[in-house]
């Protein structure tokens, strides 16, 4: 039924709270439909039992809709992944999950924030875009799309004081 109160209900806003051991099974699958390689639950067992591993969830309703994983070192941090199940994109739940991911690491006294993204990735990059992340690099033929030409992946930097 949970799929008839998705379509009858206007679209509710998402619930952000920390990452937990009980969600790794969720970001496996999330993370293995939305990138072409997949990690697999000891890799994110190990990386939500990290210290400097900071990890956040979103969830409509019971849903798992979505998550962000950013590693820190010192008083920098580099966002690893941020993924949206493909139904509840398009209704700002990266937004929802990346102000509440970026004020986290601004608590804990991350002054910077780093990530890498296909330079033909539009919805990514306009998501870090609206987020306030600027262009800092860029690496030539650093992804190796199946049948085109190798992409460049964009380095973008966001401040956070
Ligand atoms: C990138 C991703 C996380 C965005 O998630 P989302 O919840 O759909 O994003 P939001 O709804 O919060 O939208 C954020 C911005 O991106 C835009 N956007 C979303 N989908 C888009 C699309 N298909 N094409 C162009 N822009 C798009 C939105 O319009 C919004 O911009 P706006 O505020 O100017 O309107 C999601 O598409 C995804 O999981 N992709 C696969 C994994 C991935 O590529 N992750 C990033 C790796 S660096």
């Amino acid at each position: 039924m949970r799929w008839f109160f998705d379509m009858v209900s206007p679209a509710r806003p998402p619930i952000v709270s920390d990452a937990v051991l009980r969600d790794v099974a969720a970001i496996a699958a999330l993370h293995a439909a939305s990138f072409r390689r997949g990690w697999s639950d000891d890799e994110i067992e190990g990386m939500l039992l990290d210290r400097s591993v900071v990890a956040h969830r979103a969830a409509i309703g019971s849903n798992f809709a979505g998550f962000v994983i950013s590693r820190m070192a010192a008083d920098e941090a580099e966002i690893l992944s941020v993924a949206v199940a493909q139904r509840y994109r398009g209704r700002s739940v990266a937004r929802t999950l990346l102000r509440h991911h970026l004020g986290r690491l601004a608590a804990l006294g991350v002054h910077a924030v780093f990530l890498e993204v296909d330079e033909g990735n539009a919805p990514a990059i306009k998501l870090y875009r609206r987020s306030g992340f600027v262009e800092v690099g860029r690496r030539e033929g650093y992804y190796m799309n199946t049948g085109g030409k190798p992409a460049a992946a964009l380095v973008l930097r966001r401040n956070l004081v």
